[in-house]
């Protein structure tokens, strides 16, 4: 893991001690909300409709058990003793208090984290796949490059103010677990004929009310040039990005408006004279970073693990959850463990602070102290010996945190919708809660397979209701919450955006519709056909058909 070191320490306290004399200006009155605003987006704390919220950056989803801890003891001594795991591996404090923002922050400081470039049109936190350094499989280790855009990125002075936000992820294998095509820059490790290590660079994804899936820039650019290249399209996005109109000033509009191919030649023609120059990366460098991510002393396991295998056989709920929630290491003997913040009835995504402990204390006993954080809003425990999975998931279930449902229907991601944000038009926990009512039934969702939920409560898409298997989005019908619902989307490598069934329905109506959608599903499916799989063959109409019967 990556460890700070003077610099860093010294650049993150002396941020927070600015961060706190401008917070006793604001609160003696001599900077006005409109002055102070910038300020705290730039350290990002956000004025939400009950209270100041906190977001906090887990780069590239990485945390140790001691950091996790942090974290639990924020929430208890400045919130409401719990924290909400976002879907770009952040962490949100929803009942923040303005005067003690500063000693957050220091406190996040004694720790190696910081709230830095979490808000604000600058280039946010790089995200990437939680399974990183432990999958089998992979190109590379996709959190040395994070890091590496991190360091070039962090108060980088030309892109401090860019047009809008900016949002870069990393992937390492081919399965991409970090959504990479619905990003600003999305970046798959490669290797080229050569052996060489490079990247292919997507560029212009994006959510929001313009859903858009990027596409590929360039194929393949050498780990040397990555940073001049990452500078080329972000000065020409700064330079010819829209500042008109806050709605068309991603870079997806501009690729969308010019077009891939005369983006590229404008990136080459910027790339040209920056390619030589200060960024090249060079080879010792990116040897001192990936010393951080070094694989953690394996032991050496005899497989199959008999003693696993056996509690496999005997305790069906254990069998059923290593299903779901286990996948494979790259060290035989090793697993990798996702623990689920969804249980049936909960909020999406929170975990209070006795959940955060107890992660913690089972990280240090069972994953080498290390904790990753998915963007699908659930925790992992990436090296997890095989011979301990049964005690880690009896652990687990004690504490609430043993639910089998990664990647099936109840596994919902859910934005804060009415429940906390200004900007919303209904309400989304309580969707995902009652469609979770619905399906409660842990082997009904084991028999519907993987099937992806996601709910926006407005179209900015915090939820990624466009590229859910079923898409939620709440709409507003002359005051009353009404959801217009899309299927057929995916976030995966093969990331697509759904289609709208038909027109929105009410707030009491959303989960009997989500209900026949199954229903359709179940009718339609082949042998062991997903959902998405059955869409893509069957299409739109049975679905369609399904919701809009009139009883
Ligand atoms: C309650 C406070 C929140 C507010 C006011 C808020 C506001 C916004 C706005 C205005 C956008 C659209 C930006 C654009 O398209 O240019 C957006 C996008 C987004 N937000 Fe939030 N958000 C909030 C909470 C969250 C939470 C809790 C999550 C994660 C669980 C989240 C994840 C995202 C993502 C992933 C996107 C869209 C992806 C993209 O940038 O294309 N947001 N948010
Ligand atoms: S999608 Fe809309 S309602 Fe939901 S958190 Fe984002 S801005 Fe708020």
């Amino acid at each position: 893991m990556y460890q700070y070191d003077q610099y860093d320490h010294a650049f993150v306290a002396n941020r927070v001690e600015q961060y706190r004399g401008q917070v006793s200006r604001r609160l003696a009155g001599d900077l006005s909300e409109d002055q102070f605003k910038p300020l705290r987006l730039m350290n990002g704390l956000y004025l939400q409709l009950h209270a100041y919220m906190l977001r906090v950056a887990v780069p590239y989803g990485t945390l140790s058990s001691g950091q996790m801890r942090k974290l639990a003891e924020i929430s208890r001594k400045y919130d409401r003793g719990y924290g909400h795991f976002t879907t770009r591996q952040n962490i949100q404090f929803n009942w923040i208090k303005l005067e003690q923002s500063p000693d957050i922050l220091a406190e996040l400081a004694s720790v190696e984290m910081h709230a830095i470039q979490t808000s604000g049109n600058t280039i946010r936190n790089t995200t990437s796949d939680p399974f990183a350094g432990a999958v089998a499989g992979e190109i590379d280790d996709p959190r040395v490059w994070c890091e590496i855009i991190r360091q070039w990125s962090t108060l980088h002075p030309e892109f401090s103010f860019l047009p809008r936000k900016f949002k870069i992820a990393v992937t390492g294998s081919e399965d991409d677990r970090a959504a990479i095509k619905v990003h600003d820059i999305g970046l798959a490790l490669r290797r080229n004929e050569a052996g060489e290590i490079g990247f292919e660079v997507l560029v212009g994804g994006g959510l929001g009310r313009t859903p858009m899936i990027g596409k590929t820039i360039r194929e393949f650019v050498s780990q040397r040039d990555l940073l001049s290249y990452l500078e080329a399209i972000l000065r020409t996005y700064n330079l010819i990005g829209r500042r008109d109109n806050k709605y068309k000033a991603r870079i997806k509009i501009m690729v969308h408006e010019l077009g891939i191919d005369e983006v590229r030649r404008q990136v080459d023609a910027e790339w040209e004279h920056l390619r030589n120059g200060a960024l090249v990366l060079p080879d010792e460098e990116v040897a001192r970073i990936r010393a951080f991510f070094a694989a953690p002393a394996f032991e050496t396991i005899e497989t199959p693990v008999r003693s696993y295998e056996v509690a496999r056989f005997e305790d069906q709920a254990f069998a059923r959850w290593t299903r779901t929630n286990v996948a494979a290491h790259r060290q035989p003997g090793y697993g990798i463990a996702v623990i689920s913040l969804k249980p049936i009835g909960g909020v999406p995504g929170d975990a209070t602070a006795e959940q955060m402990e107890k992660v913690a204390e089972l990280a240090e006993r069972y994953s080498l102290g290390e904790i990753r954080v998915t963007h699908t809003q659930n925790l992992v425990l990436p090296h997890v010996r095989l011979s301990d999975m049964h005690s880690l998931w009896q652990a687990l279930e004690e504490a609430g945190l043993g639910t089998a449902n990664i990647g099936l229907i109840s596994d919902i991601i859910a934005c804060p919708g009415l429940d906390y944000c200004a900007l919303a038009n209904t309400r989304s926990i309580p969707v995902a809660q009652r469609i979770q009512h619905r399906v409660d039934n842990i082997d009904r969702q084991h028999d519907l397979r993987d099937l992806s939920v996601k709910i926006s409560g407005c179209i900015n898409a915090c939820g990624h209701h466009h590229i859910g298997n079923i898409g939620i989005l709440g709409v507003d019908r002359r005051g009353e919450e009404y959801y217009q619902i899309t299927i057929g989307g995916r976030a995966d490598e093969n990331a697509r955006l759904g289609d709208v069934i038909g027109p929105a329905v009410s707030y009491d109506n959303v989960s009997t519709a989500v209900e026949r959608l199954l229903d359709a599903y179940v009718q339609e499916r082949k042998d062991d056909e997903t959902f998405i799989d059955t869409y893509d063959r069957v299409g739109l109409k049975p679905f369609k058909e399904a919701v809009y019967v009139t009883d």
